[in-house]
């Protein structure tokens, strides 16, 4: 049993607020329509009862008491390919004493190192203090359960709190400059209304975005953004007071059973001697050398948008394709843009940044290009293929921030796919995370499962876009969570691209 991060904890004090005189933010400027009001819907997180403030450690979930056990009732005590294996998992706090509610967030993972093998398993809350994780067996010899405790259900809390009252506490900054007068101000998608803004609310999409309106100069002299600093001192951390009783672990009752929803999602796929193998769509083959790279992208124009986790991608295709050379565009290291052609076989691969709010160095502020507005430039068609991953940046908004951003992109690819229907869109999802309570607070993998729902729902049965599921690809393999997976997640990850722009011959 596994603990990523330390607990986060509330203290009784008023968090410290970054900015003085601090006023009511709302960063949801209009009224939920009811696509929204549905999504959000969708992510309900079941809340914490009666939590005390403040909240003591003592009685939150703690892994060194909780425990796991492999159901052996429903196998017969033995398992065949093909079959469920559950695992009743019961969580207690530092004291040992049983949960009596649910709400945290575990995730789980079935595996075996020496196969290379590995499935992201299901896990159903029963409100109760107990969990069911389910995972499918699909290959032969031995495995071993993994459950991760991500968060205690009172962290959730206090990360839901957070993106209410600090929405801004990411913070973002502009240089303006005329001449010689040069100042710079505080940027975001929402700022409190107590001085002059300027106003860069996009108006193709309607994204919001403002600054506050320097003292000497006027609104058209911002010639850069950058990320300025996050705000730590939110919230206080209490010390571990763990009382060492063990918790005793109850045995299932058929009620438990009763109670697990049968329509949770299957994984995506699993590993295999290290090789992703999708289930239930179409099949990864293995792009194993350049060549074979190269001879699937031939005649191709691989637009990629997104953050730095789409960033890998370009630098992986530009790092095993000898022949795929890389253009000194002389552009910010972080947002691009960058661009690399492979001239004798025709192909172009091209990376820029989402627009704000991109936590990225200093970036010309004529270069933030929103996802939507450039995939408006598009003339589309079979050789053409948009990547795109946009969700890392967006955890400290309300959730209504990214569903909008996604509803302007979900627009413009839709345009995209009535002008060029042979058009390919792939989109790659969110993943797991290595958390320090700082990265926790700004970028918990709570923020970015709630978002990743929303993305999975937004896209959900459009012709021609597919998912990279880098949820499932980084939970289910062994390697540690890392907000940049490591090269061999990203080789399989690239192996599903190309397996959807190069599919099977027969199938
Ligand atoms: C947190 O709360 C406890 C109990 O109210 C208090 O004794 C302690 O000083 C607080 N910690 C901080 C850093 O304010
Ligand atoms: C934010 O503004 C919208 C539209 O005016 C309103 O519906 C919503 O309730 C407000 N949110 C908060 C937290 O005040
Ligand atoms: C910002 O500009 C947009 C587009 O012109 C406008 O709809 C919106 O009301 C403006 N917001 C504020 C706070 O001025």
């Amino acid at each position: 049993f596994h603990l990523l991060r330390p607990s986060i904890n509330e203290n009784k004090t008023t968090p410290t607020t970054p900015v003085s005189n601090r006023q009511h933010i709302n960063c949801s400027h209009q009224q939920l329509s009811p696509e929204e009001r549905r999504l959000l819907d969708s992510i309900a997180w079941t809340k914490t009862p009666h939590v005390p403030v403040p909240v003591s450690l003592s009685t939150t979930s703690d892994p060194a008491h909780s425990t796991f056990t492999i159901l052996l009732v429903r196998a017969g005590g033995q398992w065949h390919v093909g079959d469920e294996l559950e695992a009743l998992i019961q969580i207690c706090d530092f004291q040992g004493r049983p949960k009596q509610f649910g709400g945290d967030f575990l995730v789980a993972r079935l595996h075996d190192q020496t196969l290379g093998a590995g499935v992201a398993g299901r896990v159903v809350d029963h409100l109760n203090g107990y969990y069911t994780a389910v995972f499918p067996l699909l290959w032969e010899g031995q495995a071993q359960v993994e459950v991760t405790l991500v968060h205690p259900s009172e962290a959730i809390t206090v990360l839901r709190r957070l993106n209410m009252e600090h929405p801004d506490r990411v913070e973002y900054k502009s240089v303006f400059r005329s001449g010689s007068v040069s100042e710079t101000m505080v940027c975001n998608i929402c700022l409190p209304q107590n001085q002059p803004l300027c106003n860069y609310t996009d108006l193709h999409t309607g994204e919001p975005w403002f600054c506050y309106k320097p003292r000497n100069l006027n609104c058209e002299t911002r010639i850069s953004h950058y990320k300025g600093r996050v705000s730590q001192n939110l919230m206080d951390k209490e010390e571990t007071d763990g009382i060492d009783k063990t918790c005793v672990l109850v045995f299932l009752n058929h009620w438990l059973y009763k109670k697990m929803v049968l329509d949770f999602p299957e994984p995506a796929g699993y590993y295999y001697q290290g090789a992703w193998r999708a289930l239930g769509g179409a099949t990864v083959h293995q792009f194993n050398d350049a060549s074979a790279i190269s001879q699937c992208l031939t005649d191709k124009v691989v637009h990629m948008y997104g953050d730095s986790t789409m960033r890998q991608w370009f630098e992986h295709l530009s790092r095993v394709l000898p022949d795929l050379k890389v253009i000194n565009l002389h552009s910010s290291t972080q947002c691009g843009p960058f661009m690399a052609v492979d001239t004798a076989r025709n192909i172009l691969v091209k990376f820029h940044c989402h627009a704000p709010p991109i936590r990225s160095y200093t970036v010309s502020s004529i270069k933030l290009g929103y996802v939507s507005n450039e995939l408006n430039w598009l003339v589309g068609g079979s050789n053409t293929v948009v990547v795109f991953s946009i969700w890392a940046h967006f955890g400290t908004y309300p959730v209504e921030v990214y569903i909008r951003r996604l509803q302007s992109i979900r627009r413009a690819v839709q345009r995209l796919l009535d002008r060029a229907p042979e058009t390919l869109v792939v989109i790659r999802t969110g993943n797991l995370k290595a958390l320090t309570l700082d990265v926790a607070l700004s970028n918990s993998d709570w923020y970015s499962l709630q978002r990743d729902k929303v993305l999975r729902d937004m896209f959900k049965g459009l012709k021609n876009v597919h998912l990279v599921d880098a949820w499932d690809m980084v939970l289910a393999h062994h390697l540690p969570h890392d907000l940049h997976p490591p090269p061999p997640i990203i080789k399989n990850m690239i192996d599903v691209l190309l397996s959807y722009i190069c599919p099977p011959k027969n199938g």
